[in-house]
């Protein structure tokens, strides 16, 4: 059962659009500098989270494992973060631990990629001990732990009891001997919950709003259900949940914004809005199954190239100083961020973030 969900994950992610609901990077205005005072060499583009360096600010979020058929696509992402130099995550590294002889599935992105940064993932129901052990499957440098309730509950034989799971990532944190990253998969993370994580000892939060990879239409679309469309469109957009999980975030912690970055532009709005990376899944795959690695990697050069473009034009030098460049939010992200009391006019001066 759980082979052929990954292969259906990976069929639907690439068979259905982004969305419905938006990841509110159309809110968002970088203002032009027209006196940078840099040169193009002098911009610097690397970025870390957690304590890991990175070379740039992009990471190839989880998207696989956990079955025979997809080891090639594992080996190919993996390939592509190779020769990038990106950091990246394996998907939900539960089937190897329930099922060992689907390891290898996880394994070949370690071999094909053996001085990369790579962080093993799983859920915030997963004992101390199988993190650990997801660690060290892939020896990896950090471990993602995924929060996806709304998932579950389309998924028929998904979870239904989300209890303990803060306590359990405390646990999480003590044992592993890596920091310890959480994410959400496409509904955001509210300053409620940010807040209550950020307790927990975890280094990192990784937005994953919606506007992206929809894993409610996912499932839906895997069991054949007739469902509501209203909550295709639910969960926090992620100009959002990023503006709401960085005004309560600790100076400590790092923030990494996911869930529809599908541009250089949109990875810039990141960072603008406080991330210190952002994170791609679908459009990855895409162009690895649909395209050829060949294709990724030159796409990926461009990529790169655009990224440090708005850097100049935002007279940013590195990832930091992008974080202390205004930016004017309009539209539902200024309603919705002016109803929840945060103050969004210190976007608009080179003072925010306190
Ligand atoms: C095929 C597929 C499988 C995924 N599996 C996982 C997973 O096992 N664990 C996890 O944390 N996120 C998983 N994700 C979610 C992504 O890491 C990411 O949060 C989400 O796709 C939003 O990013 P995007 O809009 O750039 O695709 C998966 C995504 C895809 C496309």
């Amino acid at each position: 059962m759980r082979q052929s969900r990954k292969l259906d994950h990976l069929k639907y992610s690439l068979a259905l659009a982004d969305g419905p609901g938006d990841s509110g990077f159309a809110d968002i205005s970088l203002i032009h500098n027209c006196l940078p005072d840099l040169a193009w060499n002098q911009i610097d583009i690397s970025s870390s989270i957690a304590g890991i360096p990175l070379r740039h600010p992009l990471i190839i979020n989880a998207i696989t494992g956990g079955a025979d058929d997809v080891a090639a696509i594992n080996k190919s992402i993996a390939k592509f973060a190779h020769l990038t130099n990106t950091a990246m995550a394996v998907g939900s590294q539960y089937a190897a631990l329930e099922y060992t002889d689907v390891k290898h599935s996880y394994k070949v992105v370690r071999e094909n990629n053996p001085y990369g940064t790579i962080f093993a993932n799983l859920g915030a129901y997963a004992t101390p001990e199988e993190a650990q052990l997801a660690v060290e499957m892939i020896d990896a440098q950090g471990i993602q732990i995924h929060l996806n309730v709304a998932q579950e509950i389309v998924m028929k034989e998904g979870d239904r009891d989300f209890s303990g799971y803060l306590s359990n990532i405390s646990r999480i944190v003590d044992k592993v001997k890596v920091p310890v990253i959480v994410k959400e998969v496409g509904c955001g993370i509210a300053r409620e919950q940010a807040m209550l994580l950020a307790s927990t000892g975890i280094r990192a939060i990784d937005v994953g709003g919606t506007g992206g990879t929809n894993f409610i239409a996912i499932e839906a679309a895997r069991s054949q259900a007739t469902i509501n469309p209203d909550i295709l469109s639910w969960g926090i957009p992620t100009v959002i949940s990023a503006v709401e999980t960085k005004s309560v975030l600790p100076a400590h912690m790092d923030m990494m914004v996911s869930g529809g970055v599908r541009s250089a532009l949109d990875v810039v709005k990141s960072l603008a809005l406080g991330g210190i990376a952002t994170g791609m899944a679908t459009p990855i795959i895409r162009m690895l199954c649909e395209k050829d690695i060949d294709y990724a990697v030159n796409w990926f050069q461009n990529f790169l190239y655009e990224i440090q473009s708005y850097m100049l034009f935002l007279g940013a030098s590195s990832i930091r100083t992008l974080a202390e460049t205004p930016i004017v939010i309009t539209g539902h992200s200024k309603d919705w961020l002016t109803a929840r009391g945060i103050d969004i006019m210190n976007y608009a001066t080179y003072k925010k973030h306190g």
